[in-house]
This record gives C-alpha cells, structure tokens and sequence, in this order.
C-alpha cells in the first residue's frame, strides 16, 4: 500500500470545478485523477496548473493504438510530469512494450496502468467482440499480458487484487475503484468495498470520486477515509 493510497476522481468538466475541488484536496493526502472529459475539454493548461500547486496526477486517457503512436502519447504523458499513465491492454503485446519502453529512460517515469475490460461489458458484450473465453478468463489473460509486457499494474476490482497479487507478485500494481466507505451512498456501483477492505485485500491505490467530490465537505471526507486505513 501506498503512504498516498486514495486517487480522487475528478469527474467534473470544468476547470473552475476542478480548480475548486483541488484547491480542498492537500496534495499531502491523496493524488488526483483526470480522465477524457475534463482532459479534454481543459487539456495541458489545467494539468500545468495542478502539477504547480502539488498535486500528483494520474491521467486515465486508456491509450489504446498503434504502438508508434502509443508510445508517442505516454512519452508526453511523462514529459508533462504526470504520475500515472494508462493504455487498454486489449492493445496487444507489441503496443503495451512499445509503451513501456517509451518510458525506460525517464529517470522517474510515470507509472504505466492497463485496463482489462471495461466494467461496463458484459460476457455477451465481450463475446460480440469476438472474444469467446469466459470473460474472467480474458481479465486474468490480459492482466498476465500487460504483466509479462513491462506494465507496473492493472485496474482491477478490489475483490481481484489479492489474486492479481498472488500471480504477479506484490510489486505489480493494483488500482481498484468501486470503492465506497460505509457512510457513502454506493450511487451506481455495484460491486463495492470500502477502503479498508480494499487495503486489506490487497489495492495498492484506491480511486474515490463521488464519496469525495460529492460530499458536503470533501476535506472531512478525505480525512475521514485517510483515518481509516492508517495504521495506528
Ligand atoms: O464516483 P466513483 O467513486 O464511483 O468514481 C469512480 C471512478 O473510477 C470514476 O472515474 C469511474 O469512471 C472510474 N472507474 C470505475 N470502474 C472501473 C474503472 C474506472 O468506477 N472499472
């Protein structure tokens, strides 16, 4: 577990929001997440402006293209100081080493995320695709692949991790969301834990949005998630 496990999921599209949200995030207690709409809408201007108040980021652009062209997107990713980076690794062996590679001689590269399959498909959606195993079977298939291609660590739930842990090694990184302290509303996650479980089960970093961004006070809700998985 990271001394910084919880990643605040800046899900607004704004910069005012976003500027507003992290301005109450201590850089010293959590690491932001921007992911496609805010980053696209707001793009490098915002990142610059976050990274000069402190803040770490992991961008969640999931790359997923030709490998020349992957690579090329994670090493301004790294040229920009993000923290964490991620690509699909339904992308393939060739694009997920052309994209560690691009980051080898970073002195301090970002970390380097794959996502399996999205949670929002299902087996008969994967089988649509053409892809005819089991759909754990593919997640645990593309979680060895991003593994054994030079990936620091998967997106998984928290609920895989122990088992993530158990193949790869407790190095290889696990990034779970899903996460909803007992005093949140699960909003439309179903299959929850909170952070503490989490912890115990084995994430490495929790990715927290709504039971933060959404709450009356996001400062009391950070502390109060932080108390709970610190060790006395
Ligand atoms: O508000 P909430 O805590 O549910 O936000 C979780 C964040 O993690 C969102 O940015 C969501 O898109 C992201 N995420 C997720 N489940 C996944 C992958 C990413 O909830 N499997």
């Amino acid at each position: 577990m990271s001394r910084r496990p919880v990643l605040v999921a800046l899900d607004v599209n704004h910069r005012d929001d976003a500027l507003r949200l992290a301005a109450q995030l201590a850089p010293r207690q959590c690491r932001l997440k921007i992911g496609k709409e805010l980053y696209t809408r707001e793009g490098r201007a915002l990142l610059e402006t976050l990274h000069q108040q402190g803040h770490d980021i992991f961008l969640d652009l999931k790359f997923h293209d030709i490998p020349n062209t992957v690579a090329a997107a994670v090493r301004v990713a790294a040229d920009m100081g993000v923290w964490m980076v991620n690509v699909h690794a339904s992308g393939g062996r060739k694009m997920l080493e052309a994209a560690a590679d691009a980051l080898a001689h970073y002195p301090k590269p970002p970390l380097l995320i794959a996502v399996t399959v999205l949670t929002s498909m299902n087996a008969a959606d994967l089988r649509e695709t053409g892809v005819e195993e089991p759909l754990a079977a593919h997640v645990t298939r593309l979680t060895a692949l991003a593994a054994d291609s030079g990936l620091n660590g998967v997106v998984c739930s928290a609920q895989e991790a122990a088992a993530v842990k158990a193949a790869h090694g407790d190095t290889f990184l696990t990034i779970t969301p899903g996460i909803r302290p007992a005093w949140a509303a699960n909003d439309d996650q179903s299959r929850i834990m909170t952070p503490e479980a989490a912890i115990a089960a084995g994430s490495d970093y929790l990715v927290i949005g709504r039971p933060i961004t959404r709450a009356t006070d996001p400062v009391a809700a950070l502390a109060a998630i932080n108390r709970s998985i610190t060790p006395d």
